[in-house]
């Protein structure tokens, strides 16, 4: 399959217009399109067509027992997917739609099972990135999209980091550029009480907890098989570069870089850490932003993990950011599966 590589021109609205709505048609005829969202690239497809839900499965190399976010414009679309609407989700969606919020809501019997995986809640959201919003509705469908990249590895941020997992594999990328938060949607379960935060995102807990009263995080136990949990996603290695990744406390990060002299390492290098020490110990260094600025380190981390990945590195040495507030929760979420041994 050959992949349309669509490049949007930021300075020529008609021509983004008339790639979009080239997209849009692919979408309408069952085709796959990866795009970019305020989050990351999403690898996208009709929810309504069975047929194309299962090639988005199969293009990624994602198992069937983990569900796909479908991604809406409006709330008619959305009443597409759901089967109701509970008053606190309007109250979430007021506040953080369009944005990187993804919500588990009771499921229409329309939706294709493989959307779900079987399960009785779909996970919705309505992204903020004009490009997404303009597609979906161009489409005039709810559009099933996960991660666009092969299952298991950083997710992209840039289309290049589409192509170089799924490039033959989808009918198009849209490409506008680097996505400006770099992580995830956070995926909130509210038709529990207190509601239930399954994967740490872009809307922290405590911006949650402003509008929403408690909310809880999800802590699966140890040993438990993905299939059966609440949210397969939360239980794996993920996000995962090939190259091994050792998360260290900064403190010993210079001193653990000269212990490895002898193999080839990349190091995730903060702006306060001198990279003069660590370049004469003969390390490959992504330079990854300040610890003081989240959203850079956000933004830039699974650029980094993928670029280090390209030097041919065997180990990525990674400083652990923050205390597990705000946008810290994700950033650590999101290296702590990146460095599990499965
Ligand atoms: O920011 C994002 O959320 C991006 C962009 C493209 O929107 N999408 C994304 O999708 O990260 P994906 O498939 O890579 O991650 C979705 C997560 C997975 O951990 C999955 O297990 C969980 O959400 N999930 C999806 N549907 C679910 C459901 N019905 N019940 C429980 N968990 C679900
Ligand atoms: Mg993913």
């Amino acid at each position: 399959m050959h992949t349309s590589h669509l490049i949007l021109d930021p300075d020529d609205p008609v021509q983004a217009e008339s790639r979009i709505a080239e997209a849009a048609g692919i979408l309408k005829r069952g085709g796959l399109v990866a795009f970019p969202t305020e989050t990351v690239y999403g690898l996208g497809a009709n929810a309504l067509d069975p047929a194309a839900v299962a090639a988005i499965f199969e293009a990624k190399q994602r198992p069937f027992w983990d569900p796909l976010i479908v991604h809406v414009a409006d709330e008619p679309m959305l009443l597409r997917v759901v089967s109701e609407i509970p008053e606190r989700a309007h109250e979430a969606m007021r506040q953080f739609w369009p944005g990187p919020l993804t919500l588990l809501l009771p499921r229409s019997p329309n939706l294709p099972e493989r959307v779900t995986a079987g399960r009785e809640k779909v996970a919705v959201r309505m992204p903020a990135f004009p490009h997404a919003l303009a597609l979906i509705r161009m489409a005039g469908l709810p559009i099933a999209a996960p991660s666009a990249n092969l299952f298991g590895r950083p997710s992209p941020t840039t289309a290049a980091h589409v192509l170089s997992d799924l490039n033959g594999r989808i009918d198009a990328v849209l490409d506008s550029g680097p996505t400006r938060v770099g992580l995830e949607s956070t995926v909130l379960d509210l038709t529990l009480n207190p509601p239930v935060i399954y994967r740490a995102g872009a809307v922290s807990r405590e911006q949650l907890r402003e509008v929403l009263g408690d909310v809880v995080a999800y802590h699966p136990a140890t040993g438990e098989i993905p299939e059966s949990l609440p949210s397969p996603g939360v239980g794996i290695r993920h996000y995962a570069p090939t190259a091994r990744l050792v998360l260290v406390p900064l403190a010993d990060l210079v001193a653990t870089a000269r212990a490895y002299r002898e193999k080839k390492i990349g190091i995730m290098l903060p702006d306060e850490v001198p990279g003069h020490e660590i370049e004469a110990a003969g390390a490959v260094i992504f330079r990854w932003g300040s610890f003081t600025e989240p959203a850079t380190l956000a933004r830039n981390l699974f650029a980094g993990l993928r670029t280090l990945d390209e030097c041919g590195v065997e180990t990525i040495l990674c400083p652990m950011p923050g205390e597990g507030q705000g946008l810290f929760a994700a950033i650590r979420d999101r290296l702590a599966k990146a460095a599990r041994e499965s």
